[in-house]
């Protein structure tokens, strides 16, 4: 790879928050991190990218972590943690929940969190799954550098750009400490672009060198301060293959284009031709959302759809292609196939030709269309199909989604749903989920 100096040189200062951004938010940070020593937890950590800078610009999270002995139960440090906090800052806190509930404040520009967890040594097992950010604190702050922090950096806003990046179950991408890991193995960005452009999976990266666990997912990034714990676990294989050829297609022209490339806009009409274009048919179901976070409600939209593509194979319809997204409270389910109508004709493979009472068994009562005729070894008849189309087909999902598979929180809403064919497909509530299927394609190609 061409020496990329200058070029990250040029990244980093649009990346990168300003020294006296950074400062402020540092600042502010301690402030809010000693009126929460009064709390009574044994210990209280600033931890994230904030912390330890390697965070984008304009990424303004202040994580706290009131740490209290583990011999406490869970529900007296949450209560003791919120009132403390809610008595002592004042701010619109809400309370949101993870594995266990925390909470969140907008304090001027800065997103606030107040973690309560509990104290946990590495590799000893942890109470609760957030324990884990302070150890990742210590051992991250005792051995990026400087330049390993800007690295960091770069790497993040080279998967962004790409939609890799971000562990959320809608992305299922790199998270920040995947990043920060990556770059403490291979130490450099460039050496992490080199090395996993040469990556074959099932890919394994252990830092400390000392787990003994085999992993089963395609990228295995050993957690440092948990040896038992692959930090890369929600990454999937596909995300995986995306990196690598993205780091291929870097490593061979370097450019400013893979951290900053705009997607162009396309309008709706744009989507339309598109479509027009490829001559298919295509259906777009449509439902409200159901009232549930984004981590549940995206795995659980894919699985209805992926179940909906295989129903309809049952039935005869194969999907060309298939997308499903939400937009502005709305769930949408989009199809596409070659055709929408069923031949009217079902083709029938019997038993062995030369199975005289089995082929007779077959034939009885059939109302043979054409045949029966042998094929290879087997019997063949053909008789005349129900005319059936897929958008019928699809509605079936507002009366029997039980049958169909769909996904616990969307059986109810599926109920209200509606199926728009063809041109009716191309509603603005839509529009980015048509363009995204329209237009696919990885940014770096
Ligand atoms: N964390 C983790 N595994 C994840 C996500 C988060 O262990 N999949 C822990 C890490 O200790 C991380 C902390 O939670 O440092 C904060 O998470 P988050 O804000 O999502 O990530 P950051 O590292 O702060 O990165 P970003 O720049 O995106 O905020
Ligand atoms: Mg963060």
């Amino acid at each position: 790879m061409k020496s990329v100096a200058a070029l990250k040189k040029k990244v980093l200062g649009r990346i990168s928050p300003s020294a006296s951004e950074a400062e402020a938010e540092k600042r502010f940070a301690s402030r809010l991190k000693k009126i929460l020593e009064g709390a009574g937890a044994e210990k209280v950590s600033f931890v994230g990218s904030a912390a330890r800078d390697t965070g984008l610009k304009g990424d303004n999270d202040i994580d706290l972590f009131l740490q209290y002995p583990p011999e406490l139960e869970k529900d007296y440090i949450v209560e003791k943690t919120f009132t403390y906090a809610r008595k002592n800052i004042k701010a619109d806190w809400i309370v949101r929940y993870a594995e266990h509930p925390y909470l969140q404040a907008k304090i001027g520009a800065f997103k606030v969190e107040v973690i309560p967890c509990f104290i946990a040594k590495p590799h000893e097992g942890i109470k609760s799954a957030v324990d884990r950010s302070p150890l990742h604190m210590d051992y991250l702050q005792k051995r990026l550098s400087l330049k390993q922090r800007e690295d960091v950096r770069l790497l993040k806003q080279l998967l962004k750009n790409n939609g890799l990046y971000g562990a959320e179950i809608a992305v299922k991408g790199f998270s920040g400490l995947v990043c920060e890991y990556l770059t403490l193995n291979y130490r450099t960005f460039e050496g992490v672009v080199e090395n996993s452009a040469k990556w074959r999976t099932p890919v394994r990266i252990d830092i400390e060198g000392t787990s003994e666990k085999q992993f089963t997912e395609s990228l295995a990034i050993v957690d440092a301060i948990d040896r038992n714990r692959n930090a890369a676990a929600v990454t999937s294989e596909e995300n995986v293959l995306r990196f690598i050829a993205l780091c291929q297609a870097f490593a061979s022209n370097p450019s400013e284009k893979f951290f900053f490339a705009k997607r162009k806009a396309r309008t709706l009409a744009e989507s339309k031709a598109a479509w027009k274009n490829r001559a298919t048919q295509i259906a777009l179901v449509e439902f409200p959302s159901p009232d549930v976070v984004e981590d549940i409600l995206s795995p659980q939209l894919e699985k209805t759809r992926e179940r909906a593509e295989k129903q309809l194979a049952l039935d005869g319809f194969c999907a060309l292609g298939a997308h499903s997204f939400t937009e502005k409270g709305k769930c949408f389910m989009l199809f596409e196939f070659a055709s929408a109508e069923k031949p009217l004709v079902e083709k029938h493979f019997g038993p062995p030709a030369q199975d005289g009472k089995a082929v007779a068994k077959f034939l009885k009562g059939k109302k043979i269309l054409r045949g029966p005729f042998i094929e290879g070894s087997k019997i063949v008849v053909e008789t005349a199909g129900k005319k059936e189309n897929a958008f019928e087909k699809l509605a079936e999902l507002k009366t029997r989604a039980v049958k169909w598979g769909a996904a616990s929180h969307l059986l109810s809403p599926l109920k209200k749903a509606i199926v728009r064919k063809n041109e009716g497909v191309f509603t603005p509530g839509a529009a980015q989920g048509l363009q995204d299927y329209f237009f696919k394609r990885e940014p770096w190609w």
